[in-house]
């Protein structure tokens, strides 16, 4: 297992280019199942999470490339519906298969995924959506069976904004007879990009960024060609990171329209930040003031920011608070970061945040993915050595991230043990 030594403090300096986002190129990746032929994703990161849903598209026989970061996958002779335990439990996103395969095959069965590091995070919705559109669906030895001779459109309506089961449901109904209706639709860009895409290949999708979509649901969908957008959370990482280490940071081949809520809250902490069509330049102050963060929906400030941002509020002169509303349990940062010397209180789902004037390095646990970049931001900050111990979380969601902090300056080494 790799880990990282982290030598501290720092301050970030220079250019950051920002690859693909991780979170539309996962459901764009199980959409290739609608289609029968080759489809092609472009601005792929290199990712543990992207090379899961390979492996798992290869599982049920697409063939699967992925050179310089465009993935090919051809989906003309599928030989299995199945998505098994050892993977899904390895990635939750696995479940994104279940929507195409049944819409498109007839049938599916993917293993339930269990809790995870912060919570139990249902996947009720996703299958409330696939009944409604005429999915017969089953549980049996730990699996989710999924059956339908064709889906119908139906109407859907989401109880609470979920990006997952709003996905599951596009992907399904495109192929559904008739008209979906998708009330309360989560508003993430992801879900935009998926429905772009979506639309590239021949389905009929209105209310794009809207909470109401309608879909006219089509016989067959082409395979598509996209090119995908860029990650806004690892956008918005780096500008923590550089907000954190009083650091000066270009953050390139971004898109900072989708980072509104981070970016105020950063600014609010004292940051000098501009932006223009595809680039962000982020300049952190000496001392950070103190902000009150409340998770929302997009474009609320996204849940995958909580973490990063405590991280830089450690620092801050005085009290700052951190309310978690969409996972009221992804708090495992929070022990780490005390070991940095961070004051943090938990009560419930609100950390409170006394600021100290520095953090101290020390052996840290990465727990999962937003969880292990705070702690790196920690570890920036922090006066002396900090490891960094499984690793394996950041390369979920990060590319290449020590070789992007070092580019900036800082004094990072990945290390095998
Ligand atoms: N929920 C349910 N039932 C469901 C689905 C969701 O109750 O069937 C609840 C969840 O427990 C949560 C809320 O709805 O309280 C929102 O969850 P959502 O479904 O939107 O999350 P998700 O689709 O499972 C995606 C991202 C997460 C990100 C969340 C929220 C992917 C692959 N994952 O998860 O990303 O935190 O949306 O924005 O897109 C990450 O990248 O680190 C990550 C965890």
């Amino acid at each position: 297992m790799d880990k990282f030594v982290i030598n501290g403090p720092c301050t970030l300096r220079g250019a950051v280019e920002i690859s693909g986002a991780k979170n539309a190129v996962l459901p764009l990746m199980a959409a290739a199942l609608l289609t029968r032929g080759k489809s092609v994703i472009e601005n792929v990161p290199n990712l543990r999470d992207v090379s899961t849903m390979m492996r798992l598209l290869g599982i049920l026989g697409a063939e699967v490339e992925f050179e310089k970061g465009v993935i090919t996958i051809d989906t003309t002779r599928l030989t299995s519906f199945e998505a098994p335990y050892d993977l899904v439990r390895t990635m939750r996103a696995s479940i994104y298969v279940l929507g195409p395969l049944v819409a498109a095959h007839r049938e599916a069965r993917v293993s339930m995924p269990g809790g995870c590091a912060w919570g139990p995070r249902p996947i009720d919705l996703h299958l409330m959506a696939l009944e409604r559109l005429g999915a017969k669906i089953t549980f049996e030895h730990g699996y989710i069976n999924a059956a339908a001779r064709r889906l119908k459109g139906a109407e859907v309506v989401f109880p609470i904004s979920s990006v997952g089961a709003t996905a599951q449901a596009l992907m399904a109904s495109v192929l559904a007879k008739g008209v979906t209706v998708l009330k309360n639709s989560a508003l993430e860009p992801e879900i935009v990009e998926l429905a772009k895409a979506l639309r590239s290949a021949g389905a009929e999708i209105e209310g794009l960024g809207s909470s109401t979509m309608t879909v006219t649901g089509v016989e067959t969908i082409d395979p598509f060609r996209y090119r995908v957008m860029p990650d806004r959370i690892e956008a918005g990482t780096f500008a923590a990171a550089a907000a954190a280490t009083a650091g000066r940071v270009r953050i390139t081949k971004c898109a900072p329209a989708h980072l509104g809520a981070v970016l105020d809250a950063l600014k609010v902490c004292g940051a000098k930040i501009d932006i223009d069509e595809d680039n962000i330049d982020v300049q952190g102050p000496d001392r950070v003031e103190p902000v009150h963060v409340v998770t929302r929906e997009y474009p609320g400030f996204p849940t995958d920011m909580q973490a990063q941002m405590m991280a830089v509020l450690c620092r801050a002169k005085g009290t700052s608070t951190v309310k978690d509303t969409i996972y009221p349990d992804r708090f495992t940062h929070v022990p780490e970061l005390r070991r940095l010397a961070a004051n943090i209180r938990l009560d419930g789902n609100l950390a409170v945040i006394n600021g100290v004037r520095g953090l101290e390095g020390a052996p840290v646990m990465a727990t999962d993915i937003r969880a292990s970049s705070a702690l790196i931001i920690g570890a920036l900050m922090a006066k002396g050595r900090t490891e960094i111990l499984r690793v394996y979380h950041i390369d979920r969601g990060y590319e290449t991230i020590e070789k992007k902090l070092r580019k900036l300056g800082a004094d990072i080494q990945r290390v095998s043990d």
